[in-house]
Parts: structure tokens; C-alpha cells; sequence
């Protein structure tokens, strides 16, 4: 069995937040963030919108893109790490869709969580268990930025893309992956818990607190992401037997246009081939290829039978690459 990737959507908050916004807030310029990150805007959720919610605007429309119905979908893999809920949020969405015959999981993988999940959703079908797999990468990293520190409280904001992938019989349009991470850089990227002790009885003590605002060793992750996004990627072609040359669309998660650029460059892919919009929405971690994807294909860019390259990396540090066919 193969796998097609047959819809897509996307939902992104409507409150826009600037540069110019963000000067009001720390010390930062509209020009610093443009040249050094390429960022213009980003979009905030606001407290009467929810992760979930998000999610089921950008499934629905994947869904109806696919002109399938809820009730079609077998699997939902929801790559997020800011899900409402610690314990997962794939089953509440599979409740607001009303796919009342699918199982729905979430997926953690930071950056990397759309391609992982993507990948993940393949096997399912490769091996015929399921059928029809909704793929939705979402983040509200708004929540976990610590907005007093300019060095991270510019890049990021909230959205949400989905993808509908279906088995086909007699070709597998995805082409190519590669994953891999690193625990040893564990710490270049985290939102981590940060607990105090309790004694609950004589001599028995738990730990109790809540996540830390997000911290990240930025230019680490910058080296980390130009010299790996490029392996990658070679990897992925390599399997899929292709060249670079073979690639219509680069997607790169969308964290910094020079990390894209750079990227491009070592690739020698040239830049009307490579896919962005960070500079309306920054850096919206798992969604942000499959926003850009959506984007792309309804802009009438991407086409049935287009060969597109994604790379996912981040928090992990995680990376991995997915090179598709899109359509059927
Ligand atoms: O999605 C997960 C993956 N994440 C990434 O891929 C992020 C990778 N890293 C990056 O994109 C870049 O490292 C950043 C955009 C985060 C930072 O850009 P940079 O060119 O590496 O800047 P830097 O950290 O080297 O800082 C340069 C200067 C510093 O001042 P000094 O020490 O040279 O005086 C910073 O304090 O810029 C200063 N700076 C700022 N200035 C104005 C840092 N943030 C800001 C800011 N506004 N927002």
C-alpha cells in the first residue's frame, strides 16, 4: 500500500501582533527583527480560541479539500507541544470533527512534529491498518513564550495545518524520509517543568509546579538547523532516489529566513522554489508546514504531482525530512 496526501488546510488567530507592537513591549526594532529573522508578524490566540479549536478550523478544511467526510478519517495524529491539555488534545478533536470512527493520539516532536507525524501516519497506511490518516501539526507557543525576553518572544506565534493522507495500490507518493534526534542537546531548546517539593505525609514528598516560560540557545540551534536541515533533506532524496534537481517546492519549518536561505543555498535550490511565510506568521513550530503547504497549494503554487521537500527541526534537538508527490 502507498500513501497519497490528498487535502490540506490551516487556521491561524485573527489578533495580528507587529514588530512595531512588539517595540512597545521590549527592548527590540522592527528592523532588527526583519533583517535578522525575516518575521513581520505574528498571529496570537487569544483567550476565547483553544489549541483544539484551532486544529478542527484546519482539519475541516483539509477534510473537505480531500471531499471526504469525518466519518472517513480512521487515524488522527495531532503533532503538537502545547496541546489544552497535558494528557492530549487529538481526542477532542476528533470529537469537534465528529470523526466518530477514528482513533486520535497526540504526537510530541517540538519543530519536528509535523514531518514525524506525517512519517507516522505512512506506516500506518504502508502496512494497511489504516486507511485514511488526518496529520495536523499545532502550537500556541504564545502561552510559553516569557514575553519580557526579546530573544525568543519575536520569533513565535500560534496556527495550526492538517493534512489528509489516504493509502493508494499502485504507487506510494511518499517518496523519501529520514528522522533523527539528539538527546545531548536536550537543553538548547526547553519549556521545562519547574516543580517544588511538597511533604504530603511524614517522609513522603512529591514534586509539584508548572512549565517554564521557553528557553533557547539560539545561536546553537541556528548552527544545528543549517548544517543538519541539508543532511537531511540529501538523506531523503538519497531513499527517494531523486536528485535536488527533482525538487519542485522546498517547505523548511519556518523559524528564521536565513536558516532558509542557508539552507536553499547548500542545496543549490533557487529561491522560487522555496516556499515561505514567516513573515506573516513567525515561527508557529509543528504548524508551520503545513500553513505554508496550504498556503501554496490554494495559491495555486503547488500542483498534482509536484515533488515537495519538507524539513522539520527543533527542541530535542529533533530533525527529519519528508519528500512527497502531493495529490493522488
Ligand atoms: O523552531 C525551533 C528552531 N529555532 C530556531 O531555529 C532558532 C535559531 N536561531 C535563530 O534564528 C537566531 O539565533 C536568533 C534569531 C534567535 C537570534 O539571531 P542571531 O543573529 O543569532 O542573534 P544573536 O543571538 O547572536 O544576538 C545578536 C545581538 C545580541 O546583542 P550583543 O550581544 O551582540 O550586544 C543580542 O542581545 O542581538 C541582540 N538581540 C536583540 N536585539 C534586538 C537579541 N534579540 C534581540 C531583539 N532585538 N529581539
Amino acid at each position: 500500500m502507498g500513501v497519497s496526501i490528498i487535502g490540506c488546510g490551516s487556521a491561524t488567530p485573527t489578533q495580528v501582533m507587529t514588530n512595531d507592537n512588539l517595540s512597545h513591549l521590549v527592548e527590540t526594532s522592527d528592523e532588527w527583527i526583519r533583517t535578522r529573522t525575516g518575521i513581520q508578524k505574528r498571529h496570537l490566540a487569544t483567550t476565547d480560541s483553544s489549541l483544539s479549536e484551532l486544529c478542527t478550523q484546519a482539519a475541516q478544511e483539509a477534510i473537505a479539500m480531500a471531499r471526504l467526510a469525518p466519518g472517513d478519517i480512521d487515524l488522527i495524529i495531532l503533532a503538537t507541544s502545547t496541546a489544552d491539555d497535558l494528557f492530549g488534545s487529538a481526542a477532542k478533536v476528533q470529537h469537534l470533527l465528529e470523526a466518530n470512527n477514528a482513533v486520535a493520539f497526540d504526537l510530541t516532536a517540538a519543530c519536528s512534529g509535523f514531518v514525524f507525524g506525517l512519517i507516522t501516519a505512512s506506516q500506518f497506511i504502508r502496512t494497511g491498518v489504516y486507511e485514511t490518516v488526518l496529520v495536523i501539526g499545532a502550537d500556541i507557543l504564545s502561552r510559553w513564550v516569557d514575553w519580557s525576553d526579546r530573544t525568543t518572544c519575536v520569533l513565535f506565534g500560534d496556527g495550526a495545518g492538517a493534512v489528509v493522507c489516504q493509502g493508494i495500490t499502485d504507487h506510494d507518493n511518499l517518496l523519501g524520509f529520514a528522522m533523527y534526534s539528539d538527546g545531548q542537546q536536550h537543553d538548547a531548546l526547553n519549556i521545562g517543568y519547574h516543580g517544588i517539593e511538597k511533604q504530603l505525609k511524614d517522609g513522603l514528598t512529591i514534586n509539584q509546579g508548572t512549565y517554564k516560560p521557553i528557553t533557547m540557545k539560539g545561536r546553537d540551534v541556528y548552527r544545528f538547523a543549517v548544517e543538519k536541515v541539508p543532511e537531511v533533506i540529501e538523506k531523503a532524496l538519497f531513499k527517494a532516489q531523486l536528485t535536488t534537481d527533482d525538487i519542485d517546492w522546498l517547505i523548511l519549518h519556518q523559524a528564521n529566513q536565513r536558516i532558509i536561505d542557508a539552507v536553499a543555498k547548500r542545496l543549490k535550490i533557487p529561491s522560487h522554489k522555496v516556499i515561505t511565510n514567516l513573515d506573516e506568521y513567525g515561527n508557529t513550530s509543528a504548524a508551520s508546514i503545513p500553513l505554508a503547504l496550504d498556503e501554496a497549494v490554494r495559491q495555486g503554487k503547488i500542483k498534482s504531482g509536484d515533488v515537495v521537500a519538507t524539513s522539520g527541526f527543533g527542541a530535542g534537538l529533533s530533525w527529519g525530512a519528508a519528500i512527497f508527490r502531493w495529490g493522488i
